[in-house]
């Protein structure tokens, strides 16, 4: 786990670095926006010239288009060391892939992107570029065009669309996104960024203030111009047309999938839906998929992702704390059956997950508190000195105070990020993050999807865990007492419905944890360490079960 954030490391070079086709306007740009920042400018192809006192078409006439590669590099590598400046590159300087691994460790790679009608009106009277010094320059433009637009997509963490706007209009845009005092000043100095490490499919977590605003995070993750949004009607209205208006100033085009909202709609009716939607739009493997909302849009989002074509790429926007802190993070996707909670799914990474606390301001009082009891099962398993923090703080969370929201989500996204990079598919330790859900998957499934909350049915069955741990010796009356305290002051239930013996015993043989044919309880060991009980003598389970229902 590391707390590291590549993107304040680029900010903190200072350095923004211009990429895209000959004409694109990023010399004009570039000494605009330099100016306008306090940075100096740089135009890589002049140094060029600067370094061997002569025109780039000479380079090319003696040394070919290589020599001048090789030349192009060696400055681009210099260069790229320098504090607090403008880089305009030249139109091929990305073809290079250690060219683009020095631009984008060392600045804020942004891309400059014209259609290549634009292209050729800027370029066709200029004579000094010797790649166009063909027959057909405007095939030439076009053939370079659609083998560099992929790369300096790939290598920018923002695309602006220079289009036909004035230099000015451009310059602002490239301010809105870049610049220290720029609107989302707040989002830069809350944002903090965790990194959920599982080699080749590891990815990044943001959590801050008012992140929808943040073209930059979610742009980059989208470099073909097409994205499907899956929300519900509860999410929709509120949020959705941040993004739209995102994508809109980008060109891009916006698949909206807005499903009916609840947990009874998680289910194969709604996959199907999505399915369909995406077909329809004949979304490809290289569409985004982004799940904007709560856990039931983000499991249900990344069981099409991973399914649709064989697997798409997969966003979490989560709006919910229990999605902040839980769902969101460690690639469990699925859907309910009629016999079993989360019974389908697949283990499926996002790409990113973009946590944006402002969203929590729309959330109801009982879904905020649906989500303590997630950012409350980190401290019970692993985290004693976060448990205590929690004992501390829990009114400042039920108040919503920003900086303690913000402390709890990072802090769980920290423990939860280290238990799945050390065991993604469960094989053992993650099950420790289901403390309280064996039995509170029985009571959500019993009682029907939507009646108690998934955070509620946690809590009353957390409850159970801790109770069945006293029984077996491992922890006091007073530890129990202690996890009851915790929940009644995050206005939790702490008492489970009574469905009997049977029934509970039914419903949790359905469990995913269940082996060969025995339920596994996570339980306390101590308050602070959870360990997972295969043998749990069923006298000790009927008393829990009676004792803890009413
Ligand atoms: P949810 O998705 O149903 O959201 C709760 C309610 O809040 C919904 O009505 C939703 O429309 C509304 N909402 C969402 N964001 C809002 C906002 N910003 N403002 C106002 N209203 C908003 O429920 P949840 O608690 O987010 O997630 C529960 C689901 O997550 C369950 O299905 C559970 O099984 C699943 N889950 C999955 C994992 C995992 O690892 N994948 C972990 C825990 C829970
Ligand atoms: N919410 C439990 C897990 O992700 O494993």
């Amino acid at each position: 786990m590391t707390l590291s954030n590549t993107s304040q490391a680029k900010r903190n070079s200072g350095n923004i670095v211009l990429v895209g086709m000959m004409g694109a306007g990023k010399t004009t740009a570039g000494k605009l926006l330099a100016k306008q920042l306090g940075k100096t400018f740089i135009d890589s192809d002049e140094e060029i010239q600067k370094r061997t006192g002569v025109k780039i078409s000479h380079i090319f006439d003696v040394e070919g288009e290589e020599g001048f590669r090789q030349r192009e590099s060696a400055v681009i590598q210099d260069l790229i060391k320098l504090d607090n400046i403008v880089l305009a590159t030249g139109g091929g300087a990305v073809l290079k892939p250690e060219n683009r691994a020095a631009l984008q460790q060392n600045g804020l790679v942004v891309y400059l992107k014209s259609s290549v009608h634009d292209l050729w009106q800027r370029t066709r009277h200029d004579h000094s570029r010797p790649l166009l010094q063909t027959a057909n320059p405007r095939a030439k433009l076009q053939e370079l065009f659609e083998q560099r637009d992929p790369i300096y997509a790939e290598v920018a963490d923002y695309v602006v669309h220079t289009g036909k706007q004035s230099v000015q209009i451009l310059i602002s845009k490239l301010t809105q996104y870049i610049c220290p005092q720029d609107p989302i000043t707040d989002t830069k100095e809350t944002m903090q960024t965790l990194e959920v490490g599982l080699a080749e499919r590891s990815y990044q977590i943001h959590i801050g203030q008012k992140l929808l605003s943040h073209a930059g995070l979610l742009l980059k993750h989208i470099p073909h111009k097409r994205v499907a949004i899956v929300s519900n009607t509860t999410v929709a209205p509120l949020y959705l047309e941040k993004l739209t208006t995102l994508f809109n100033q980008q060109g891009i085009i916006i698949h909206e999938i807005i499903l009916p909202d609840g947990e009874q709609y998680k289910n194969a009716d709604s996959l199907t839906k999505i399915y369909d939607a995406l077909l329809s739009n004949r979304c490809e493997r290289n569409t985004p998929l982004i799940a904007l909302g709560g856990g039931v849009i983000g499991d249900l989002t990344g069981y099409a992702a991973a399914t649709y074509l064989r697997g798409v790429p997969f966003i979490q926007i989560p709006t919910t704390l229990l999605a902040q802190v839980d769902s969101s993070v460690g690639g469990k996707t699925g859907i309910n059956h009629p016999l079993g909670k989360n019974m389908i799914g697949a283990f499926y990474q996002p790409q990113v997950v973009i946590a944006d606390v402002a969203t929590l301001s729309t959330l109801s009082d009982k879904e905020l508190k649906a989500g303590i009891a997630e950012v409350i099962k980190y401290g019970l398993i692993r985290d004693i000195a976060f448990l205590e923090w929690l004992e501390q703080n829990m009114e400042k969370l039920l108040q919503r105070d920003a900086e303690a929201l913000q402390y709890a989500i990072v802090r769980s996204c920290e423990n939860k990020a280290e238990v799945v990079g050390n065991d993604e598919r469960e094989s053992g330790d993650r099950a420790l993050l289901n403390l309280g859900h064996t039995f509170g998957h029985a009571i959500e499934n019993a009682m029907g999807y939507g009646v108690w909350l998934h955070g509620e049915a946690v809590a009353a069955g957390t409850i159970m865990a801790a109770d069945l741990s006293r029984r077996l010796g491992w922890i006091s009356e007073q530890d129990v007492e202690r996890v009851k305290n915790i929940f009644v002051r995050a206005g939790l239930p702490i008492v489970a419905p009574k469905l009997g013996f049977d029934k509970y015993v039914q419903l949790m043989g359905l469990d995913k944890k269940v082996a060969d044919g025995k339920i596994r309880f996570v339980l306390l060991k101590t308050v602070g360490q959870a360990v997972i009980a295969d043998n749990v003598p069923t006298d000790l389970l009927r008393q829990t079960l009676e004792s803890c229902s009413a």
